[in-house]
C-alpha cells in the first residue's frame, strides 16, 4: 500500500524557518526531505537504546538508499537520566571523534530526551551545528521536537541548562508510534489535549469524538491529531520564539503538574504527561472556582482525560500526606514567579486559555487544600 502524501507545516521564523513533515512511511522519504538541508550527504545519529533496537537501522537504510551515509550512531541509555551534563560531555566527545564538522548535521532519533540532549549538543558543538528532529514518541511529535527548546537537567532542576536552537527539519513518522508503550502514548496524549484546551475548542470536540480511535491506532486520526497539534505549536512559536509572552500558554497544566511531579519524586509513580493531565484539570477547576470558566467545561476536561485513561485527581499527593501549603511552596520556586505571584495559565472556557498573575500563592494553597480534601473524602467513602 502506498502511503498518502505527508502533511507539511512551516514554522515561520525568518532565516531559521523549517518544515515539520508528518506522515506514514516517512523514513522512505527521509533522504529526499533531508538532502536540501544537509551540508554534505552525511549525518551523525543520536538515539537511545530502545529506539536504536526498533527504528534506527530502518532509518539508516532508507537514508543510504537516498545516498546519505550515517557516519556514526551514538546510542545513549533510555530515560531522563541521559539529559545530564555527563552524558552531554560524552556525546560531544563522540561527535568530535567521529569527525562531525561545523557544516554537518546531527539526527536526533527518539523521544523528547533525545531531542533535548542532541539538540543542545548541536547548539554548542563547534558553536552550533545543524540538527534534524526525528521524533518517535507522541510527546516529541506534538511538542518537544518543534520550537527549538533544547536542554539538559541540573541536579537543582529540570531543563536548567539549555539553549534555543531551532532544528532544520522535523520528520514525524506516525508509523514509529506503533511500538510505543501505551503509557507513553497516553502521556503524549495529555499534551495533545492541551492544544485543544488552550486555544482550539473545535479540536477538543474532535478529540472527544476521535481521540479513542487515535489512541487505538487509527492512522488517519493519529495524523490529524499530530498535525493539528504541530500547527498550533508552530503558530505559537512563530509569534513568540523566546517565550516572552504567548508561548507561556503552552505551560497549561504544567505549573500544578511540576509541583505534583516534584512531590511524587520525579519517578515512574507520576510520569510527566500524567502530571500535566492532573494539572490541566486543576487549572480548569480553579478557573471555574474563580468564576472565570463554566463548571461544565471543567467537568468536560475531567470526562475526556478519564476516558483517555489519564489520571485527573491528586490522589497520590493526598495519600502521601501533602498539603496545599507544601505544594504551593514548590510552585513558589517556579521560574515564572514574580513578586510572590506565579504566572498561571487559566481559562475562560475550553479553548480560551490566558496568562494570569492575579492569583496569590496563599489562594492557590487554599484551593489545593480543598481539592486534596475532596480526594480524601472520595477515597474513604465506602
Ligand atoms: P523519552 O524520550 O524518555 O521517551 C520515553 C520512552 O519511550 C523512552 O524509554 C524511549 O526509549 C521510549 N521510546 C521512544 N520512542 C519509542 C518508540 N517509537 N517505540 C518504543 N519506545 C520508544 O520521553 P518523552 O516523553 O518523549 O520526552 C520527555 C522529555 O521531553 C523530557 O525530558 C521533557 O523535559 C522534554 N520536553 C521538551 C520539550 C521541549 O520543548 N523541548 C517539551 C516537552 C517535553
Ligand atoms: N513545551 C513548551 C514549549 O515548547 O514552549
Amino acid at each position: 500500500m502506498t502511503a498518502s502524501a505527508p502533511t507539511t507545516i512551516r514554522v515561520a521564523l525568518g532565516e531559521r524557518s523549517y518544515d515539520v513533515v508528518i506522515g506514514e512511511g516517512l523514513f522512505d522519504q527521509a533522504a529526499a526531505l533531508a538532502r536540501p538541508v544537509l551540508g554534505r550527504p552525511m549525518v551523525f545519529q543520536v538515539t537511545d537504546e530502545h529506539v536504536a533496537a526498533l527504528h534506527a537501522d530502518r532509518l539508516d537504510a532508507a537514508l543510504a538508499r537516498g545516498g546519505i551515509t550515517t557516519a556514526r550512531r551514538i546510542v545513549v541509555p533510555a530515560g531522563e537520566a541521559s539529559k545530564s551534563f555527563d552524558q552531554l560531555g560524552r556525546l560531544l566527545d563522540a561527535l568530535i571523534e567521529a569527525g562531525c564538522e561545523r557544516n554537518d548535521t546531527i539526527v536526533a532519533l527518539g523521544g523528547g530526551v533525545i531531542g533535548d540532549l542532541a539538540g543542545f549538543a548541536a547548539a554548542i558543538m563547534r558553536r552550533g551545528v545543524a540538527y534534524i528532529q526525528v521524533p518517535t514518541t507522541l510527546l516529541a511529535q506534538v511538542d518537544s521536537s518543534v520550537g527549538g527548546k533544547t536542554a539538559v537537567d541540573s541536579p537543582r532542576g529540570k531543563n536548567l541548562i539549555g539553549a534555543f536552537h531551532q532544528p532544520r527539519l522535523v520528520l514525524a513518522d506516525i508509523d514509529t508510534l506503533a511500538t510505543l508503550p501505551a503509557r507513553e502514548l497516553r502521556a503524549g496524549y495529555a499534551e495533545v489535549v492541551k492544544y485543544g484546551l488552550l486555544g482550539d475548542a473545535a479540536f477538543f470536540a474532535w478529540l472527544e469524538s476521535n481521540g479513542a480511535d487515535a489512541l487505538a491506532g487509527d492512522t488517519a486520526a493519529r495524523r490529524h491529531m499530530v498535525a493539528t497539534s504541530c500547527g498550533a505549536k508552530a503558530r505559537i512559536v512563530a509569534a513568540d520564539e523566546r517565550e516572552t509572552g504567548k508561548r507561556a500558554l503552552l505551560n497549561l497544566g504544567h505549573t500544578f503538574g511540576h509541583a505534583l511531579e516534584t512531590a511524587a519524586g520525579h519517578g515512574d509513580a507520576l510520569p510527566h504527561g500524567e502530571a500535566v493531565a492532573i494539572g490541566m484539570v486543576l487549572a480548569f477547576t480553579l478557573s471555574a472556582r474563580l468564576g472565570l470558566a463554566p463548571a461544565e467545561d471543567a467537568a468536560r476536561v475531567v470526562r475526556h482525560l478519564t476516558a483517555a485513561g489519564l489520571p485527573t485527581t491528586m490522589a497520590g499527593a493526598a495519600r502521601d500526606g501533602w498539603t496545599g501549603q507544601r505544594l504551593a511552596a514548590i510552585i513558589a520556586q517556579d521560574k515564572k514567579v514574580r513578586d510572590g505571584r506565579p504566572t498561571l495559565v487559566l481559562a475562560r472556557g475550553i479553548g480560551r486559555a490566558f496568562l494570569s498573575r492575579d492569583v496569590s500563592l496563599e489562594r492557590i494553597a487554599v484551593f489545593l487544600d480543598d481539592e486534596l480534601a475532596a480526594v480524601r473524602t472520595a477515597d474513604t467513602r465506602p
